[in-house]
């Protein structure tokens, strides 16, 4: 049985915390869909494109059994459509926690047999967020060594246009 995995997120911009995660849920699980959330609602740095874009070089050379998706609707609907055993969440600090507990929560009472494991990133990314990022890239701030350089690369790019 291939054992397969959902993570999912925003990924506005992929960060070395979310590539972290996705190493290690590459040595839980045969498949490990990345997968993208549709949300037009939320006015983005980066297109979902682009962000597909970005993780799939990102990814594509480093992870044999990383691949990329999108999807719309509910996560466990999505879980159960990709025949998903599993949904990886990172946790960071426990402030992650009880944000994560509710989703994992409410996920398991919509589809029971979908389950939802936590994984701690390496203590280097512990502070590591996408939100974080952003503000002190546009900022002018350094975030080397905290996102792949292709996203540094790509955000400079942005800048330059704007
Ligand atoms: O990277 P993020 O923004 O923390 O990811 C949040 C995400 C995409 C995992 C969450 O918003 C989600 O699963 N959205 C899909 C809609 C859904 O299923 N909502 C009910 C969750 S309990």
């Amino acid at each position: 049985m291939t054992r397969r995995a959902i993570y999912p997120g925003t990924f506005d911009p992929v960060t070395n915390g979310h590539v972290d995660i996705i190493e290690r849920a590459c040595q839980l699980f045969d498949e490990v869909i990345v997968a993208i959330l549709i949300n037009p609602g939320k006015n983005p740095m980066f297109t979902l494109d682009e962000r597909v874009g970005i993780l799939n070089e990102v990814l594509n050379s480093r992870f044999k059994q990383a691949r990329v998706d999108t999807f719309e609707g509910l996560l466990v609907d999505y879980a159960a459509q990709q025949q998903a055993h599993a949904i990886v969440r990172g946790i960071r600090a426990i402030s992650d926690y009880e944000y994560e507990l509710q989703m994992a929560l409410m996920n398991r009472r919509l589809n029971p047999s979908v389950e939802t494991v936590f994984m701690m990133s390496s203590e280097d990314y512990s502070y590591v967020s996408s939100r974080l990022i952003k503000e002190v890239f546009n900022l002018g701030g350094s975030v080397s060594g905290l996102v792949p350089d292709l996203v540094i690369e790509r955000m400079r790019a942005k800048s330059k246009i704007k």
